[in-house]
């Protein structure tokens, strides 16, 4: 499985990406709103620091607008991937810049119906949200699986990237269902080589190194 890291902020990804397992970058419009920095220069930024695809979502809501804000985007680097909504103007939107070899990410996908359609209009990615949908009371694990099932069912080349990762728990079940790719937010991303058992461990072996001493 690849780890993506879900944020905006340019030190979190400078830190995560130096230990050497973040394989790309997911943003969104509230991400950036986080940081007060306009799209482009921290897009610009990213593309430095990860070698990896680095996906940059469309603030349109008309396809035309999408296709119109997403192609200068895609110019910035050879790894910025255009992340597009859920919705029809989106679909069409996902079939234009994928015609053109632009890589697409659509996000916000809640159901095997709407993974169908993006996986028709060609998305490169396509984003299940685990902790929204866990939020609104329906099993996140049980949808990555289907789509998975449905993709492979079909031939579908679309990567699918487990987004909404509130807590390691998600993130687990993500890889044992088999999303291709986890997008973690940092606090989540800094906990996974937690263990209560591994620092117990530690410390006895460093308890032990001052005893032979
Ligand atoms: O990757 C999408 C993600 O940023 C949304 O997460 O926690 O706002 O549902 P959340």
């Amino acid at each position: 499985m690849k780890l993506f890291i879900d944020t905006a902020n340019i030190q979190d990804i400078r830190e995560m990406a130096s230990y050497g397992i973040v394989s790309g970058v997911t943003t969104n419009p509230s991400l950036i709103a986080k940081e007060g920095r306009k799209l482009e220069d921290v897009i610009h930024e990213i593309v430095s620091l990860v070698d990896g695809p680095i996906s940059a979502e469309v603030a349109e809501g008309k396809c035309e607008d999408m296709v119109n804000q997403a192609i200068p985007l895609s110019k910035i680097h050879k790894n910025i991937v255009i992340k597009l909504p859920m919705t029809w103007e989106g679909i069409k939107a996902c079939k234009i810049l994928t015609s053109k070899g632009i890589h697409t990410n659509v996000t916000l996908c809640f159901s095997v119906s709407q993974a169908l359609l993006a996986m028709e209009a060609g998305a490169t990615y396509l984003s299940p949200f685990m902790g929204r949908l866990d939020d609104a009371g329906f099993e996140a694990e049980e949808l990555i699986q289907d789509i998975v099932t449905v993709r492979d069912n079909y031939g579908y080349e679309t990567k699918l990237i487990a987004a909404s990762i509130r807590n390691l728990h998600h993130l687990e079940i993500a890889s044992l269902a088999g999303a291709d790719i986890a997008t973690i937010p940092t606090a989540v991303f800094k906990k996974m080589v937690e263990h209560p058992l591994t620092e117990k461990g530690l410390q006895i072996f460093a308890d032990a190194a001052k005893g032979v001493k």
